[in-house]
């Protein structure tokens, strides 16, 4: 079968696509024949050795998969040859086959394709565990979402508004903000693309309390980071929750006297682990997820497709800033 492998450590130039063996099932492992696979900003990270995770190389990167079923291992119950199924590998998903445990595979509903099945797990599974379960957010509060029409900031755009809250979408360019507003968002502001000084921080401080209200952000979801952070954590409201979500701008230093000032926690979302840590919370936040996807208040957006063998193309797009909602690369076998 083909492979896309990372054999050195390096951007998505240093991918190739190369044919492996396939895999064949261990006892308590289903064969996933995959059709889609969601891109997302860790794979840009694995592949260069920046992520939690090192794979041992050669790897292939890609966290989340959709497919049909097409072998079982001994001792499987409860999964079929031929169920359309979602898979969250973390890495290993670039490739035609792929072997994982049985019990982590998620049905995928008939109405949804394979390409929305492998744009939802990551990112809806991330920013609903950061909203519901680590800030706990309510109806009636002000949410800002920085980054809004990226993966995980889409999501949080529209479970924010499905959970009831107002929610400010900030991007950094109109179409994203556009873009955001059609996902739901009630307010959106432009900010720049380019790391800021204290002036044009300061100013942006102020566009976002503008745009959040007199008081400010209850909830800031924060997977931008860089010169963002420090102005956004100005403009949040008394017991407000600031969410350090991701870091594609740089890892920022906050100055704790203004958590003080607002009584403000700053509460760290690391899902993947979480979802280890606690598979029955995850599988009830997941059977929550396909509920509003069924209600029809949640839809992963997918803006580019790319082929297998341009798999490259598309982690080098979505490192370019250039994905609206998800960037999805599927295989034809
Ligand atoms: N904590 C967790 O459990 C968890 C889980 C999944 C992902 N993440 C993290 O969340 C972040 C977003 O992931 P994603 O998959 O949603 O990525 P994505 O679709 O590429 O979105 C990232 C957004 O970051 C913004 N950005 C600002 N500066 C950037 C830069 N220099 N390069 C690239 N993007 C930049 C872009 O929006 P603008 O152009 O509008 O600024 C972009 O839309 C990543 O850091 C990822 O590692 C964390």
């Amino acid at each position: 079968m083909r492979a896309v492998l990372s054999k050195t450590p390096g951007g998505p130039e240093t991918l190739v696509v190369e044919d492996v063996l396939d895999p064949t099932p261990k006892a308590g492992e289903v064969i996933i024949e995959v059709k889609a696979v969601g891109i997302n900003y860790p794979d840009t990270l694995i592949i260069e050795d920046k992520y939690q995770f090192r794979p041992e190389r050669p790897f292939s990167p890609g966290a989340e998969v959709a497919g049909v079923v097409e072998a079982v291992g001994e001792g499987v119950k409860g999964v079929r040859k031929g169920d359309r199924v979602i898979a969250v590998p973390g890495w290993g998903g670039l490739v035609e086959r792929l072997a994982v445990r049985a019990e982590t595979v998620i049905p995928i509903p008939d109405a949804m394709s394979f390409e929305e099945a492998a744009a939802l797990i990551m990112t809806y599974g991330t920013s609903y565990y950061a909203l519901k379960d680590r800030a706990q957010l309510k109806a009636g509060e002000t949410l800002l979402v920085l980054g809004a029409a990226g993966g995980v900031g889409a999501a949080a755009v529209e479970l924010g508004k499905a959970m009831g809250a107002r929610v400010v979408a900030a991007a950094s360019t109109n179409d994203k903000v556009e873009f955001a507003l059609e996902l739901g968002a009630d307010n959106g502001l432009i900010y720049p693309s380019g790391p800021m000084d204290k002036a044009a921080q300061k100013a942006l401080s102020g566009e976002f309390k503008l745009a959040t209200g007199r008081d400010g952000a209850d909830v800031v979801y924060d997977a931008v980071g860089g010169d963002y952070a420090d102005p956004a954590l100005r403009a949040m409201d008394w017991n407000g929750r600031y969410l350090v979500v991701g870091f594609p701008a740089g890892i920022p230093s906050l100055p704790l006297n203004l958590t003080l000032l607002k009584s403000v926690s700053v509460i760290g979302v690391f899902w993947g682990a979480a979802v280890m840590r606690d598979p029955k919370a995850h599988a009830a936040n997941m059977a929550e997820l396909m509920q509003m996807y069924a209600d029809g208040k949640i839809r992963p957006r997918v803006s580019k497709i790319f082929p297998l063998e341009k798999a490259g193309e598309a982690i080098k797009a979505l490192s370019d800033r250039q994905a609206l909602g998800k960037i999805v690369v599927t295989v034809e076998s």
